[in-house]
């Protein structure tokens, strides 16, 4: 078996993002593109990955590791940025795979496709992947001959108006046999209209070596390029359908798939049913049996199986749900651990607190878990009760099965099964309303 690696070509400056961020680094999901596609690329089990990027992109190098870095110190093409990676490939012989980093929702299966064509022959250097686009915009042109062999690669800005009536366009990723790589690479020169150093120019290299080139049709969807904010957001909707489509194939229940957003690594147990509206976060797993109502959001959470959440909730990172928990509308959780069948259901923050098993939580409560400077923990033992509109001023700690009167403001601990109140005593003047309202009427007259 010969072995593949993969080169990805990230190095463009990206300027039509408008961006202070590398182009690569824009987030799918939550995720950077440039990590999509080397998870993509990691399920071919690549023996080497290089990532291709300018000298001044260090949150790319930071990223992608442990891939191999190669700079190309100045973007002079295509062509130039794959000759940039010839060192980190010195010595290998195995397939070359070349990516493009903002063409991030190409799949698996397409590239191993290219694959298995370049390796049908041994003559066959060069596979690449072509598409149909609706509109062909400025796409390189894929030209055949009349038995459908691809026999070069034109660029739109030098094309001729035969060539650019052409359909079939260059998505930018190949498949080269890396026994001829260095060779092809070496001979690309920029005698051409951008006075760039195409990749493409490596298939008439090629020809004219006595080999050949051939192609493999992909989807458009999967070869959007992004190069601005528009894309982005057609490369999102594009992940988002997929992700939307694996939910409910993996037996989740989306009562409106349209409004569900997803993050890259959202997990579902069985027969979970989200809501319309419904948003994740990055880092959250929802256990079976699972109903989340509609407009919650949700992110760096974990929630067991049977529990009910929202609507309106809000789940930030550091949630842990148990399972049978309840936590219902405008109810705010960051950092907390909710035991077995605890409720929180109306209008409540916790933050760093312990929720222990079966503790009711009334409306209103608050963990005062900040003091402008500091975080502090709130524990609440099981089965307490905390009355309604209640403050718990952090640290403190209720005790199992203690009772905390509403409206209490509680700063010191509670022992078990005891009632925590803290309340002016309550006065009750009988006929006041009455007489208030009777002088009132009299002096309105
Ligand atoms: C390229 C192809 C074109 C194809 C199109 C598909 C060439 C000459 N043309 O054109 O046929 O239809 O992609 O989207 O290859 N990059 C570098 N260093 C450079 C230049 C580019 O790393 O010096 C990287 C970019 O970061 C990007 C990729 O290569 O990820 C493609 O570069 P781009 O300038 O977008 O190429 P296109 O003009 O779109
Ligand atoms: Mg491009």
């Amino acid at each position: 078996m010969t072995s593949i690696a993969a080169v990805v070509l990230a190095a463009g400056a990206g300027t039509r993002m408008k961006s202070a961020k590398p182009k690569v680094m824009h987030e799918i999901g939550g995720r950077p593109m440039i990590s999509h596609l080397l998870g993509t690329v990691g399920a071919l089990d690549p023996s080497k990955v290089v990532v291709v990027t300018s000298p001044a992109m260090d949150s790319v190098q930071e990223e992608v590791a442990p891939a191999e870095i190669a700079i190309q110190k100045e973007a002079l093409g295509t062509g130039h940025a794959v000759a940039a990676a010839l060192e980190a490939l010195k010595g290998f012989t195995g397939d070359v795979l070349i990516l493009y980093g903002d063409t991030p929702l190409i799949e698996a299966e397409t590239l191993e496709k290219m694959i298995e064509k370049r390796r049908a022959s041994d003559k066959c250097a060069v596979v690449v992947l072509g598409f149909e686009p609706d509109d062909p915009l400025e796409y390189g042109r894929l030209v055949t001959d009349k038995d459908g062999n691809l026999t070069a690669i034109v660029e739109f800005a030098d094309a001729s108006a035969e060539e650019r009536a052409v359909r079939l366009c260059n998505s930018g990723v190949m498949a080269i046999n890396g026994e001829h790589l260095e060779a092809f690479i070496t001979a690309v020169d920029n005698k051409n209209a951008k006075g760039e150093y195409y990749l493409t120019d490596i298939v008439e290299i090629a020809i004219r070596k006595g080999l050949t080139c051939a192609y493999v049709k992909g989807e458009e969807e999967e070869l959007l390029g992004v190069n601005n904010r528009v894309q982005l957001a057609e490369a999102e909707a594009i992940a988002q359908r997929r992700w939307r489509l694996a939910a409910m194939t993996g037996g989740a229940t989306l009562i409106d798939p349209e409004t569900v957003w997803f993050s890259h690594d959202t997990k579902l147990g069985r027969d979970v049913v989200i809501e319309p509206g419904v948003f994740f976060g990055p880092k959250v797993t929802v256990g079976d049996n699972v109903r989340i109502k509609a407009y919650s959001h949700l992110e760096g959470t974990t929630i067991g199986e049977k529990a009910q959440i929202g609507p309106f909730a809000r789940l930030r990172p550091g949630a842990e749900v148990a399972d049978k928990v309840k936590i219902g509308n405008f109810v705010e959780i960051k950092k907390s651990t909710l035991e077995t069948g605890a409720k929180v259901s109306h209008l409540s923050y916790i933050g760093d607190a312990r929720v222990g098993a079966e503790a009711n939580i009334g409306a209103g409560t608050i963990t005062c878990n900040y003091d402008g400077y500091d975080k502090f923990r709130t524990d609440i033992g099981a089965g307490a009760f905390i009355g309604s509109n209640t403050a718990l001023v952090a640290p403190v700690k209720i005790g199992d099965g203690a009772i905390i009167g509403a409206g209490s403001t509680i700063s010191k601990n509670v022992e078990a099964d005891a009632l925590g109140i803290e309340r002016a005593e309550e006065k009750q003047k009988s006929g006041w309303a009455k007489r208030f309202r009777d002088l009132k009427k009299k002096v309105k007259k």
